[in-house]
């Protein structure tokens, strides 16, 4: 693709149709969560863009975001929007590049002043700068230089967006989340161990057509994809609004699907979209292939895991008193004064407790 040419050019050059383009638009519209008529305005939006420099930067990470995100089961058309970003330098795809690869990184910055985006997998050790270095400059040191003229930044992945398992206790390295070295830059947290590969493409394509950064909650989440718990869309909810659960892995409750909140899902207290985009282009989720939710797109990921443990009261009567709240016509009034939200207050609250 050539620096000057637009999305729009590109397709023509391609073969794509504008039927199709438009198709694609309305998917990502709907990802986004957007009303039907924004996907005129998203396609416009995205014809019309330039180029978008990207810088990857990886840092303490185990390479499992990378993965997750070209190990997509996107569509043509969604890869033709990362063909269609100029992926700069990424330091994982490109490690044997060697100084090459930074070279690239330095060309792009100083060509595109202001207008790059940053996107970071991995968190920031601060206890010691040789605990992980690229091209001999420490990750805070590169983090920093790179962010100066950047337009803004994607945090990839629970590491990122919240430290992650190398945060976990004891955190041996002093792992911060890269939201502590951002200094005010617009930073978007795409969490997730790793992420789903659609809310990257999603985000990107809505950048890329108006400009701005999409809707965000009180984490940096982009409410489109972490606007809902797991347990709000999750398949399994029914048996939970009953009372009927797994009470082991390969009891009569597990092999009838009932709700495993009893053996340590924790749906209930987990923004993400699984449920709903699950993986491998709408294959399966975790609780689909018969395993709880291990609340990975949330902060404090692996020290609040707990795995097998199931959520603390007052949680663990919830599913019988919703049945019983059904049974007496209140359900209503009882969903709401349970809501996640609240869900997940009293398990943070319950977690502290035990810590003390
Ligand atoms: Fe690996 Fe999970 Fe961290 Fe991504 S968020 S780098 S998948 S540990
Ligand atoms: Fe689904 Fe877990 Fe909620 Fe049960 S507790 S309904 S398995 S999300
Ligand atoms: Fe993670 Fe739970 Fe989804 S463990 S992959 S947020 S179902």
């Amino acid at each position: 693709m050539k620096p000057d040419d637009n999305l729009a050019s590109e397709l023509e050059r391609r073969g794509v149709s504008r039927r199709a383009f438009l198709k694609f638009a309305t998917y990502a519209a709907s990802l986004m969560a957007l009303p039907p008529s924004a996907a005129e305005a998203l396609a416009e939006g995205l014809a019309a863009a330039r180029r978008q420099s990207v810088i990857w930067l990886s840092f303490q990470e185990c390479t499992g975001c990378t993965e997750s995100i070209t190990r997509s089961h996107a569509p043509t058309l969604e890869n033709l929007i990362f063909d269609f970003i100029s992926l700069d330098y990424h330091h994982t795809l490109m490690a044997v590049s060697g100084e090459a690869a930074e070279e690239a990184r330095l060309q792009a910055m100083a060509a595109n002043k202001g207008k790059y985006i940053v996107v970071v997998d991995g968190s920031v050790p601060l206890d010691n700068p040789g605990y992980s270095m690229i091209a001999g400059v420490s990750n805070r040191q590169m983090l920093e230089d790179t962010l100066k003229d950047a337009y803004a930044v994607i945090a990839v992945g629970t590491c990122a967006s919240f430290g992650g398992i190398p945060a976990a206790k004891p955190n041996p390295t002093g792992a911060v989340p890269i939201s502590a070295l951002t200094s005010g830059k617009p930073l978007i947290n795409i969490s997730g161990c790793p992420p789903i590969p659609e809310a990257m493409t999603g985000v990107i394509s809505y950048v890329l057509s108006f400009g701005k950064l999409p809707e965000l909650d009180h984490l940096g989440r982009p409410k489109a994809f972490f606007g809902e718990t797991i347990h709000d869309r999750c398949y399994r909810r029914p048996f939970y609004d009953r009372g009927l659960f797994a009470e082991g892995f390969d009891d009569a409750g597990a092999r009838q699907g009932y709700c495993l909140y009893k053996v340590g899902c924790k749906g209930p207290v987990t923004y993400n979209a699984c449920a709903t985009l699950k993986w491998n282009g709408g294959v399966s989720f975790p609780i689909q292939s018969g395993h709880g939710c291990l609340g990975c797109s949330e902060p404090n990921f692996w020290d609040q895991g707990g795995f097998y443990r199931p959520l603390p009261t007052p949680l663990g009567a919830m599913g019988p008193i919703l049945a019983g709240a059904a049974v007496a016509g209140a359900a209503l009034g009882v969903g709401a004064a349970l809501s996640a939200r609240n869900h997940q207050q009293a398990y943070l609250a319950a977690r502290e407790k035990e810590k003390e």
